[in-house]
């Protein structure tokens, strides 16, 4: 049978926040664009960021973007590269100003300009008062960012492929990336789509963890096919758990809550937060507020029957408040838990939220990989936007509101730098005969049913694996235990077999092939993890609990191929201002 084949310019996988402000820049410049997505792309998991995007318009207290980069830096526990923060954290007023203008009905305050909040880790004037930084539409940013997005590239005549998943990333014989091979899900048909270039742009991988704030979709697809591809994944060892997770559950309650004035109570009724960050408290960075809730259970001061989590309260700000800025997390709390946060604290406990590490990129979007001598050079035909990728301007520990952020100005960096690539590569390059043959045996792997272990059980307890070796605290022992489960999953994986009962729609074989790409991404979490002998930021050693800029203020490179790790140095050079040297971080 002949494979059915489409050609574009640019062919950009997942569609959401990154992926659909790319494809809107290119398809404005008239390039063909195809956006292939494994859901509608309104359902992307962009939709769920509630609490907003940093950008430094100074609404409602005075602000700039050097500071605004200051609390990146530092947040990042200053792993982040400066010159893609910088760049990041001087674009943000435009890209928000674009959205505006591409539609997207922000909350206003009363002199009708943009409405802010409060967000952890934000400071005025490198490390003074809080700011107000933070963009949001009520707690359904994310929501009127992606519907916005999605509006403007239908006008923009963007080539959707929805419900299409992305198997393989196809290359010549000289590491030329020539596109992909997807799969429409309903009919179980291949595509093989040429491109120019192609963006990755799926998302992060917080499936791999139990209890998460993630979309069932977010299994690291991207990164997996870029690890398949020979390429390297950086920094994977920092995952970062969000605060305030639904406790048990781990649906998202924003740091929009605590902006607006909520705050964490244990036990006792006490505001512990003033223990852990006097200054800051409940607006501390995530790492250092998830670490306190967590220390606070294990030391016996959590609430519950069972002690194992803390109250966020609301109750005080008001039912008018909880209404008009807060109406998503009141709804989530009156369907999951029954009660009305105006009135009810909420349970809260850390949840895994976010993939700090991912595919590394220059700050256009370029994948790059490392060459001699510690320098990088990029690999050709390819990019990665968003959470799939590592630019750094995340560091060890993302600032709340800096996700979306990265998401629209690294599409549209990405876009812009592939706008004039295509200017200068006016014919598509020849794909060998059998460039995507490893890509159609991946897929062949799951077309019939078969005996087996189930394939949903496998990951279930990958997730639980995930929870109990590589969470909040991490050791030594913990460590390597976690290593040889998830190693030992992926090998019982290989055995795993779906049943016909299971196949509707092959939903089943997608899970499967999602499995696969989860368990590369486990591996690479757990070695990256264990390699790293320092705590420094989400990644927090007990055995190490000092960070070490000595040894480690470095990236770490993980190779899939033999599982062993490299490292590369942090950009310390922003591209128009002074360094932020490392310090002490304190809130
Ligand atoms: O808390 C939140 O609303 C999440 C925001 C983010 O992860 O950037």
């Amino acid at each position: 049978m002949t494979l059915a084949r489409r050609r574009f310019d640019t062919l950009i996988i997942g569609a959401g926040g990154g992926g659909l402000r790319a494809a809107l820049q290119l398809a404005q410049a008239d390039a063909r664009v195809a956006v292939v997505s494994k859901v509608f792309p309104t359902r992307s998991h962009t939709v769920a960021a509630q609490g907003g995007v940093n950008a430094a318009l100074a609404n409602v207290l005075p602000d700039n973007w050097h500071w605004h980069m200051f609390d990146t830096v530092k947040g990042s526990d200053y792993l982040g590269d400066q010159d893609a923060i910088e760049y990041m954290c001087r674009a943000a007023p435009r890209v928000v100003y674009e959205l505006e203008h591409f539609g997207v009905p922000f909350s206003r305050l009363e002199s009708g300009r943009i409405y802010q909040r409060a967000f952890g880790g934000q400071s005025r004037d490198f490390g003074g008062e809080q700011a107000v930084r933070t963009c949001a539409a009520a707690d359904r940013t994310g929501h009127a960012i992606l519907h916005s997005l999605y509006q403007q590239n239908i006008r923009a005549r963007t080539h959707f492929f929805d419900e299409y998943f992305a198997i393989d990333l196809v290359k010549d014989d000289e590491g030329y990336f020539l596109g992909a091979l997807a799969v429409d899900i309903a009919s179980g048909e291949p595509l093989l789509i040429e491109a120019k270039t192609t963006i990755l742009a799926t998302g992060g991988a917080g499936q791999l963890f139990r209890t998460n704030t993630n979309a069932l979709i977010n299994t690291g697809d991207g990164m997996a096919m870029a690890l398949r591809a020979g390429i390297p994944l950086q920094d994977m060892e920092f995952f970062q758990f969000h605060p305030t997770g639904i406790a048990g559950k781990g649906m998202l309650i924003t740091e929009g809550a605590r902006g607006e004035g909520g705050y964490l109570v244990n036990a006792d009724g006490e505001r512990f937060m003033e223990r852990y960050a006097p200054n800051a408290r409940d607006l501390a960075s995530r790492d250092v507020v998830s670490r306190a809730i967590a220390t606070e259970v294990r030391e016996g001061r959590g609430v519950g029957p069972n002690r194992d989590h803390v109250l966020l309260k609301l109750d005080h700000l008001g039912a008018d408040i909880v209404r008009k800025r807060l109406p998503g997390i009141r709804d989530m709390a009156l369907t999951f838990l029954h009660i009305d946060p105006a009135e009810t604290p909420i349970p809260v406990y850390p949840t895994a939220h976010y993939t700090m590490g991912g595919i590394p990129t220059d700050r256009h979007g370029q994948v790059v990989v490392p060459v001699a001598q510690g320098a990088e050079e990029p690999v050709p035909g390819l990019y990665a936007v968003g959470e799939c990728a590592c630019v750094s301007v995340h560091g060890a520990n993302r600032l709340g509101g800096n996700s979306l952020l990265d998401i629209l100005v690294f599409g549209r960096a990405a876009a812009n730098h592939v706008i004039a690539q295509l200017g200068e590569q006016r014919y598509h390059r020849q794909m060998p005969e059998r460039a995507a043959e490893p890509a159609l045996a991946r897929l062949a792997r799951w077309e019939r049913p078969g005996q087996g272990e189930s394939v949903g059980a496998l990951r279930d307890e990958l997730a639980r694996v995930m929870e109990d070796h590589c969470g909040v605290f991490r050791n030594e022992d913990v460590l390597r235990e976690g290593l040889d489960k998830v190693r030992t999953l992926r090998e019982r994986l290989q055995r795993a077999g779906i049943d016909d009962h299971s196949r509707v729609f092959n939903t089943a074989r997608m899970e499967a092939l999602e499995l696969e790409n989860l368990m590369d991404i486990a591996v690479a979490t757990v070695t990256s993890a264990l390699a790293r002998t320092e705590s420094r930021g989400a990644h927090s050693r007990i055995d190490y609990p000092e960070r070490d800029d000595q040894r480690w203020l470095r990236h770490s490179l993980y190779n899939g191929a033999d599982g062993s790790m490299d490292y590369k140095p942090v950009r310390m050079k922003p591209l128009t201002v002074e360094t932020f040297p490392p310090k002490p971080r304190t809130y």
